[in-house]
């Protein structure tokens, strides 16, 4: 991986922390940081130290305020799918990572910033969070998944509205639409999230995979093709080292030891 100038990657344990830091523009995604974000999850991919991702956003202000509109500006019809397919290929990649990924959401969180934490598996917004999809005051529309993707979410009269008017809203109204699944205190945001996706590292690997590949893939399909495939899955594992262990566990009455096999 080279070096990474716009996104800091940490450790806590078996989790990574993958920071958008461009701090002087509200941590604005420019094309750089679209070929970072892509690189981090290619690293965090394959390392088997790793088991679940907390994306977030550098300083208090923000966790992103958006695609970066300084580069946007210089766009034609050609250039213009072009950034909207690179944004899409890497929110996409996030969304089917084959590991958790939660979204910790301080301060601003706009355009493609809320396209982000809604390609990311789980959300918490700190009390200062705002949401919104500002893009028709610029005179575009969201070009990373967020009209499909906040519809799915929070139902399409919100999402419409939400939409149209280009309107922020708190954390708490983020909250009430299902948006976010938590507020907590900003000062707690990282300990919560890591608490959260600490709870659903415990469990097996595996499982938690084969549940995001099961709910993302159904998410695509008609419900008799989606339980298929999770019939599959559901057989898939049962021929695993952990599912043994799992249920040998629980009948000895002790924790389970899941080693991802
Ligand atoms: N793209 C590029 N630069 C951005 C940006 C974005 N999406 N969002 C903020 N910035 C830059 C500002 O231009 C400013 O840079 P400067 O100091 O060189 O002038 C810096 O970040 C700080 O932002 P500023 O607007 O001064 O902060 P604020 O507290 O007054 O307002 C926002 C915060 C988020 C309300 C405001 O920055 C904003 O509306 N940003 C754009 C949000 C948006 O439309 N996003 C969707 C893009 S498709």
């Amino acid at each position: 991986m080279s070096d990474l100038q716009h996104i800091n990657l940490s450790w806590d344990a078996d989790l990574a922390i993958v920071t958008v830091d461009r701090q002087e523009k509200l941590n604005a995604l420019n094309a750089e940081v679209f070929t970072e974000l892509a690189e981090a999850f290619d690293s965090l991919r394959y390392d088997d130290q790793i088991r679940g991702v907390i994306v977030t956003g550098a300083g208090e202000k923000a966790f992103v305020a958006g695609a970066d509109i300084g580069e946007l500006a210089k766009m034609d019809a050609i250039s213009g799918v072009q950034v909207s397919r690179t944004g899409q290929g890497v929110f996409r990649t996030i969304e089917r990572f084959p590991k958790p990924v939660l979204a910790a959401v301080g301060g601003y969180a706009l355009g493609g910033g809320c396209e982000l934490a809604l390609a990311c598996h789980m959300r918490i917004a700190a009390e200062n969070a705002r949401f919104g999809l500002p893009e028709v005051g610029l005179g575009i529309i969201p070009g990373y998944g967020g009209t499909v993707r906040l519809a799915r979410l929070v139902g399409l009269g919100r999402a419409v509205e939400l939409a149209l008017t280009g309107d922020m809203v708190d954390a708490e109204a983020a909250l009430a639409m299902g948006l976010v699944t938590a507020v907590v205190p900003r000062a707690e945001l990282m300990d919560r999230s890591k608490e959260l996706l600490k709870k659903v590292t415990r469990n097996g690997p595996l499982a938690i995979r084969m549940v995001l590949e099961s709910i993302y893939r159904g998410m695509d399909l008609p419900l008799q093709e989606g339980t298929a495939v999770e019939s599959s899955l559901f057989g898939l594992l049962a021929s695993t080292e952990d599912v043994k262990e799992g249920m040998t566990a629980f009948l000895e009455k002790r924790k389970p030891d899941f080693k991802g096999r």
